[in-house]
This record gives C-alpha cells, structure tokens and sequence, in this order.
C-alpha cells in the first residue's frame, strides 16, 4: 500500500500496524469509534484490540473498554470485540447480534439515547473524558485535514475532545467522495448558541474535512477493506403493501392542501418497509422529492438516479454491495446531490422541526392509543435502539410508524392494549401503517385513536379480542379517558411467553 492518500508528511512516521495501534489502547479507556450504521468505521483497530482484549483474559488480566461510536457498525468492530467480552460499555446504538445477546444476558452494560443528543452529552461531560478516539478516513491532506469517509457520525466531537487519536485511512473508499461533507464548526454549549443557519436540506454551512490537532494522532493505520453492505432481500407482499398505504396517504395530504406536492423532507429508516417505501415512491408521480435523513440505502440512490429525488442530506450509508459499486461508479453524480452531515446535526430538533421532516420509521408495536415500541421485544429484550427515530417522530411535520401487523409467523399481534416498553409517546405519533390500512391519529382523543386503530391496523385474526378488550375497559376502567383493564393489559405477551410463541 503506497502513502498516497495520507499527504501530510508530519504523518508519515507515525505509519504504524493495526497490532501497534491496538496496544495504545489501555484497560478501562473510553473509545469512541467512527461508523453509522454500517459504514465508516474503522476495520482493522478493533480487530487488533479483540485479540490483544482475548491474550489479556486468557493470561486472566481484565481488559473491558467503553465503546462509543455514531451508531451500529460491523461484525469486525461490535462483533469481534463483544465476542472478546471487551465491552464493558456500550452506546448509544448497536445492531450486532453477539453485542446484542451479552447486552441481553445482562453481561454488557448499554445506553441507548436519541442519536441527535450524544455529542452534546458528552460536551456537557455526562460521560467522562474520552481517551482514544479510532476514526476511519478517506484520505489525509497535506496541511492535516481529514477527509472523511462514508459515514460523519460523531467524529469531529471524537477528534476535538479524544485525548489521543488513531486514524485509519481506507483506501478502498472512493477518494473522488472528498467534497461530499459538510462539517459544521459552529455549535456551542448553551447559553452561548447561535442559530443554525441551515435554512434548506441541501444547504453547506461547513467545511468538506474535519480537524484534528496533529500533535494528538499517535497512530496512522492504513487499510483497504469494504464497509459492511449487506444484500438487500426483495420487497415482500406486506411491506410493498405498507408502502401502497403510506403513498395514498401522502397523495391525500397534497390533494388536501397539507403537504406540498413534492411532499417534505423524508427521513426514512433502514430495513424492507422503508426501502419498498422508497421503492414505492419511484413509480408514484412524485418529482423533487427531499431527503433530510439519517441513512441513505439503496432505495434512495435510485431515486436520486431517475430525478424522483432532488437530494439527500445524511450521515452514513447502508448500500448494498451493488448499491455500492453503482454509488462508486458514478460517485460525481451523486456528490452534486448528497450532503453527508455530522449526526448531531443531520439529526438535529430544531432543524428537523424548523424544516418539517416526515419521519418514517419501523416498530415493533403499537398499542391503541398510539405509543410505539420501537425497542424492546417482550418489554424486556432490546433490539436495536432509539437510533434517530425519536428525534425524527418527536420533531418531524408527521412522524409514522410501519409494520407488519403480526409478528412471528402471525402468532404475535403488532397492536396491543399496552404497549410493554414506551418510546415514542401518544404525543409524538400521527400515522401507524401496517399492511391491513393507515391510522390517521391526528386530533383524535385517545378514546377516538382506539377505534381507528383496531378499525385500521389490526389484523383480522386478533381484531375480535382487541375490540372485546377495548369495549370492556370502556366500561370497567378506572378512569374513562384512557380506558384500560391493568392486569388483562399487561398480561397479553406474558401470554405470548408462556405459550411459546416468542420461539415461532
Ligand atoms: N413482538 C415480538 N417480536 C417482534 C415483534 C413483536 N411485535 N415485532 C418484531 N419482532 C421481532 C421479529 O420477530 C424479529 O425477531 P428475530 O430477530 O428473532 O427474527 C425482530 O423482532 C426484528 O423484527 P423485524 O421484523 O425483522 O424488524 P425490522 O427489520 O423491520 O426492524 C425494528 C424493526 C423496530 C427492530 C427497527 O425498525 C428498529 O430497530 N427501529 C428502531 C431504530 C430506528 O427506528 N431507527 C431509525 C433511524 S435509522
């Protein structure tokens, strides 16, 4: 591997193994990592790390780190190093199934907060110091700016605030994506905050690298690996479906003077349902269409390809490997159209409120009021996390939700009585979509969202007990606005558990 692409020359002498990297690191440091769902992160330090943490253990000396990063990354950085039991700490959002499984077995400690908050907690120190910082970049430019690579996430406050920083430069991202950021340098804690003078999606308020203090880089590895891109299955009936009702939906608002007919900034999530959205809207009649998202997939590079989509403004990707040998392919195409962000701004409240995103994110229930558990399976077992998905639902113009209605090879109903964990309030949703219709709850009391609910979304196999439940606590609940039978409410997927659904 030549040193074309780390043109600092100050650098050059601090080339060093992912094995020589790795061992900078100490037990008990706070690490933050680049990446955001998938991309960005870094690919050869914490594998070295993961086998430095299993020498430590064997030799039976604790090795455990605090890991922060944007949000979910890969097998070699969350998978490898959960596998090594080297996480005691993690946040503020994952997706690995062996991180998960510890997180779940209570050996992994997690938090999980809107991804739009981490930089500023940890400027306001909620979280301590951060020792090391382990960023991915595309290149380095002669007077030491960093260009980043597929993902933003949270590295500039990584870079400002780390006590020591290790750079991978990864020379298998497209060098010609150097022009594409947009990293903004004027946030400040309160009461010293300006406003963000971003005033459309596609607005530049910053600069296209990030800063480092050269003095603080110990390390610089270089690697050539791919971001982890994942084959996208093809749309099933129910999500093709949810996307049919979610676009007669927004035809409806623009038909009644509620949305623009280019429709607002879209934040869509990642998964099938969001990308048969996407997919949906290339063939609906839809022109210059925005996106001010978190995440672009490859639902949204076509729409950026037929003119469906004017452009996306982000902070990582999650591509296909063919997604992504297109994206490379014609990457000056898509780098006149794609702003890429730092998280806390790409997922900024006011920003999101002030620009009136439409939220469109997955759950994996809803009761009958309108709260939303995005998180938790049972009430108790965490998928993912809140990702950006609170900060798009409790800001955005309209915040919808999308699922199946049943989950579970039909055993499971996605709709309710209660909710058994609460993200997203009965304040902060408007739309729930499953593939039986859409609930519209907006200026209905909760009394009113029941009925569209179970009129809507529910499916048919469960619709006879929602309504005999829903009738019932109409009648004998305590209270008359909220009606609910507590112990009957609460015992619905005890149920699930005990007869064995969870394991369809
Ligand atoms: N009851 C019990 N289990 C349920 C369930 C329910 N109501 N709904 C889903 N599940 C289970 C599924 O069976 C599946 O289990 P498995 O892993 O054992 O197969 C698992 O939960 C995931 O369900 P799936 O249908 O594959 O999920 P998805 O890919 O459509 O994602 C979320 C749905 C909610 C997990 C996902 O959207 C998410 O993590 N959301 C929160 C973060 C977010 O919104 N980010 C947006 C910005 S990027």
């Amino acid at each position: 591997m030549s040193v074309e692409r780390i043109l600092d020359t100050r650098l050059h002498q601090r080339i060093v193994s992912a094995e020589t990297a790795a061992a900078m690191i100490q037990p008990g440091e706070t690490v933050a990592m680049s990446g955001f769902t998938g991309s960005g992160y870094p690919k050869a330090v914490p594998l070295a790390l993961a086998q430095r943490i299993e020498a430590a253990h064997l030799a039976n000396q604790p090795f455990q780190i605090k890991l922060m990063t944007g949000a979910s990354t890969a097998p070699e950085l969350d998978g490898a190093l959960a596998k090594a039991e080297g996480i005691a700490l993690r946040m503020p959002f994952q997706t690995d199934p062996d991180a998960r499984n510890r997180i779940n077995a209570g050996t992994l400690d997690y938090i999980d907060i809107h991804l739009s908050h981490v930089a500023q907690h940890v400027w306001f120190g909620f979280y301590g110091e951060i020792d090391t910082a382990v960023v991915e970049v595309s290149a380095i430019r002669e007077d030491g700016a960093l260009v980043p690579s597929t993902s933003v996430g949270n590295n500039k406050t990584w870079l400002d605030l780390a006590k020591k920083v290790i750079i991978e430069v990864n020379e298998w991202q497209p060098s010609a994506i150097e022009g594409m950021h947009d990293v903004y340098y004027g946030t400040a804690r309160p009461p010293h905050r300006k406003p963000i003078p971003l005033e459309h999606g596609d607005d530049r308020i910053g600069q296209t690298t990030l800063r480092c203090d050269p003095d603080k880089i110990v390390a610089v590895v270089r690697t050539n690996g791919p971001d982890r891109n994942s084959p996208f299955s093809p749309a099933d009936e129910n999500s093709r479906l949810i996307a049919g009702h979610l676009i007669e939906f927004f035809k409806h608002e623009v038909a009644r003077g509620r949305l623009p007919a280019n429709l607002l900034p879209l934040q869509s999530g990642v998964g099938n349902i969001p990308n048969a959205v996407l997919a949906g809207l290339a063939d609906s009649g839809f022109r210059d269409l925005e996106a001010f998202t978190e995440v672009i997939q490859d639902g949204m590079l076509d729409l950026l390809k037929s003119g469906v989509l004017r452009y996306a403004s982000c902070t990582g990707f999650a591509l296909s490997p063919a997604a992504n040998e297109e994206f490379k392919r014609d990457i000056d195409f898509y780098r006149q159209r794609i702003v890429m962000r730092t998280q806390e701004i790409s997922n900024h409240p006011e920003l999101v409120r002030r620009l009136g995103c439409i939220g469109m994110n997955g759950m994996i229930e809803a009761d009958l009021y309108g709260n939303v558990n995005s998180t938790h399976v049972m009430g108790t077992r965490i998928m993912n996390g809140i990702g950006g998905s609170g900060d798009f639902a409790r800001n955005g113009f309209l915040s919808t939700f999308l699922s199946p209605s049943t989950a579970k090879n039909g055993t499971i109903s996605a709709i309710v009585p209660m909710v058994s964990h609460v993200d997203h309030t009965e304040h902060d949703v408007a739309i729930i979509v499953t593939e039986q219709g859409l609930a519209d709850l907006r200026g209905l009391s909760p009394k009113q969202r029941a009925r569209v609910v179970i009129d809507q979304c529910v499916h048919p196999d469960f619709r006879p007990q929602l309504e005999d439940y829903f009738d019932r606590a109409c009648h004998h609940s305590y209270g008359k606005h909220t009606p609910h039978l507590l112990p009957e409410a609460l015992s619905w997927h005890q149920r699930w558990l005990d007869t064995g659904s969870m394991r369809a």
